[in-house]
């Protein structure tokens, strides 16, 4: 089938919002490493899917997950040393007190799980949530995402979900340029606490670097005085480590690591499965305990052979590759050259990053920082027709999203910023 028909065949048999990347769709049918190949053979460097966290089609992971198949693949209900090692070695790379997993086949899935968990140890269902943050689809995670609820087709907040100010300080209420930037956001969850009464709270959620907000760094100290806050108020709080972990940003292999922060539940989704569907939930024993409340906890496929075998695999690529201190070399270059061209490119407002996690943000005008929407989406598209795919995120969609598989190397890193050079230069 042609490109034109295999779109035609989606949109008579798919949802109509479902979205599409690229005003030229590609069609993909084949992966490896970073790279993607589409119908026509044509290559195209991947710097946007972090699912593929190891790289596309990863043979370890490829192998791991044909080996089990073949093999046995049932549920959590019958004894396995799969999920045992799985969980020990998941376990291992978490500060001590987050030492009790549980699987499922999201990170939708697993948010809802954390959700469950926290309203089962505090007893409690009002959460605080950060502007335009994302935590996935179904009807609960839509009511905690004000990224969806306040968007298109959106019906706004629940009355116990709390929205506090999203600490970005480039484009926020208080930023880079004041010092007590963090107190003063901290101070909008001191404030919904205050007004709500501290015995209705349940928590706090926040990606440790909001990414669907716009690849944001929280100023440092933040979820430090949030987290102080929440737990005063018998609250827990949660992160929400989907896109952060995994050694993505380079200096940590979790993203809450950087602000020196230890969550009281956590949870992952994306990469951990590299494109298989895991997601799963960590947490300490006391929060565990709590939601055996007496009604058994059981997911059909969370948690069986194949996924524990392949969440190995991934793991131990993660660790044997090496792949979180690449990534803070690859990245760190990366991110540096593309400061570089803040002072070729007016349309740069700002470059933020660590590790393979950043973002670019273009502006029209540097002092009002009125964001480049279209500009943005032309350069997404411009960089798919030159063999680079990259996305768009933020409130505005005008943060260029740099996120590709762990392999991605410092030529790709030279072949994209060379790439964009290009783009923005014909642009401008
Ligand atoms: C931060 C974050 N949390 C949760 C989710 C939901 O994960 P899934 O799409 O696997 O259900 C996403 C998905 O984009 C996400 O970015």
């Amino acid at each position: 089938m042609t490109k034109a028909e295999t779109l035609a065949r989606r949109r008579q048999l798919l949802g109509s919002n479902l979205s599409i990347a690229y005003e030229n769709p590609v069609k993909l049918v084949r992966g490896s490493k970073q790279y993607l190949y589409d119908d026509e053979g044509r290559e195209y460097l991947d710097a946007y899917n972090n699912v593929a966290h190891v790289g596309h089609c990863h043979p370890r992971v490829v192998q791991a997950g044909q080996q089990q198949m073949a093999l046995l693949n049932t549920n959590t209900r019958y004894l396995s040393e799969l999920i045992n090692e799985y969980s020990a070695k998941l376990i291992a790379t978490l500060p001590a007190s987050l030492n009790v997993c549980f699987f499922v086949n999201s990170g939708s899935e697993a948010n809802e799980l954390a959700l469950r968990l926290a309203r089962a140890h505090t007893k409690s269902q009002d959460l605080i949530v950060l502007d335009h943050a994302y935590h996935g689809n179904t009807n609960a995670l839509i009511d905690i995402s004000p990224y969806k609820h306040n968007g298109p087709g959106g019906l706004g907040a629940p009355p116990w979900v709390h929205t506090v100010q999203l600490p970005d300080v480039y484009r926020g209420l208080y930023r880079s340029d004041e010092v007590d930037a963090a107190d003063k956001y901290a101070q909008h969850v001191n404030e919904v606490i205050q007004k709500g009464g501290t015995d209705r709270l349940c928590g706090f959620i926040a990606e440790s670097m909001p990414s669907v907000g716009g690849q944001i760094f929280l100023p440092e100290n933040y979820l430090a005085k949030v987290y102080d806050a929440v737990r005063s108020a018998g609250g827990v709080c949660i992160a929400d480590e989907v896109q952060t972990g995994y050694g993505r940003i380079g200096t940590h292999f979790w993203g809450f690591q950087k602000y020196g922060v230890v969550p009281d539940i956590v949870v992952l989704g994306k990469p951990i499965g590299n494109g298989h569907p895991i997601g799963a939930v960590i947490t300490k024993r006391e929060i565990a305990d709590s939601f055996d409340n007496g009604m058994e906890f059981f997911s059909t496929f969370g948690g069986n052979n194949v996924s524990c075998a392949i969440g190995t695999a991934v793991l131990q690529t993660v660790l044997e590759e090496n792949l979180q201190n690449h990534a803070e070399k690859v990245g760190s270059r990366m991110c540096q050259q593309l400061r570089e061209l803040m002072s070729q490119f007016e349309i740069i407002g700002d470059v933020r990053g660590s590790g393979l996690f950043l973002g670019i943000e273009l502006v029209n005008d540097r002092d009002t920082r009125e964001p480049a929407t279209q500009a943005a989406t032309s350069v997404v598209n411009q960089m798919r027709e030159e063999g680079i795919l990259l996305g768009t995120d933020g409130p505005f969609h005008n943060v260029l999203k740099i996120r590709p598989p762990m392999p991605f190397t410092t030529a790709d890193g030279d072949r994209l910023v060379e790439k964009l050079v290009g783009v923005l230069g014909a642009l401008s």
